[in-house]
């Protein structure tokens, strides 16, 4: 008898994986985002059910279909993200996929504004919490906690300081300078404790699939 078939590699491991963005109201009709089509995150979630985890997947506004064997929490703001993400805890693993909001409105409008009358409407924003560097620093921290960074330059300096600084194990640096966001392919970079390994492009569903390989190997060690 074998509980951890060489398919099913991660088999009795909770996986928590949040993808998509967050939505921040600035009145009942419109919002602030970051863009974020959810598919990598979804991906990864689909690969991690199949290699047999438990898969806790919270996802913001998306159009997508909940992967099979994949429990799906959806919710809007950044708040609300980082309180699934407590309430999803312990896992052995978190992949930050999300591209969550920086900001949040603090005078937010119960009605629709208008346009006429008052010029521009005066929007004070507040820093969003930080849900990757907040299970960074607590002790509740999964054993192996991956964030994504999608960055248009500098791609490698930004991803080794938000490791840093963030707490994270791993840091999966995207390259958006050219048509990732929505699209179907992705150029990765994985940095870790031990340096940065460079993934040739690839489809969405393909960098899920060898992350996840990835991190099956860490926790087996
Ligand atoms: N992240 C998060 N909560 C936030 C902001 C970001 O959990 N409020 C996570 C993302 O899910 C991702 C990682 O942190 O895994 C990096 O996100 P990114 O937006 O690149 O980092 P920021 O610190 O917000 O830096 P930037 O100024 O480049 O947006
Ligand atoms: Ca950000």
């Amino acid at each position: 008898f074998d509980s951890h078939p060489p398919h099913r590699p991660l088999y009795g491991r909770h996986v928590l994986v949040t993808a998509g963005p967050t939505h921040e109201p600035i009145d009942p009709v419109r919002y602030i985002a970051n863009r974020s089509s959810g598919k990598q995150g979804f991906a990864i979630a689909e690969a991690a059910a199949a290699a047999g985890a438990r898969v806790t997947l919270v996802a913001g506004p998306v159009v997508l279909q909940t992967p099979p064997g994949v429990e799906r929490f959806d919710v809007e703001t950044a708040r609300e993200m980082a309180e699934a993400v407590n309430e999803a805890l312990p896992a052995d693993v978190a992949v930050m996929v999300a591209a969550v909001a920086d900001w949040h409105v603090e005078n937010r409008a119960g009605q629709k504004i208008k346009k006429n009358g008052h010029g521009l409407p005066p929007l004070e924003l507040v820093e969003n919490p930080d849900i990757l560097a907040g299970l960074g620093q607590s002790p509740g921290k999964p054993p192996l906690l991956i964030g994504f960074a999608a960055e248009t330059d500098n791609v490698i300096d930004y991803a080794v300081d938000k490791r840093q600084r963030k707490g994270a194990d791993w840091i999966v640096a995207n390259d958006v300078s050219g048509d990732v966001m929505g699209g179907r392919e992705n150029t990765v970079h994985i940095v870790t404790a031990d340096g940065v390994e460079d993934w040739e492009r690839m489809d969405k569903e393909r960098v899920a699939v060898k992350l996840v390989e990835r991190i099956a190997d860490a926790l087996s060690r």
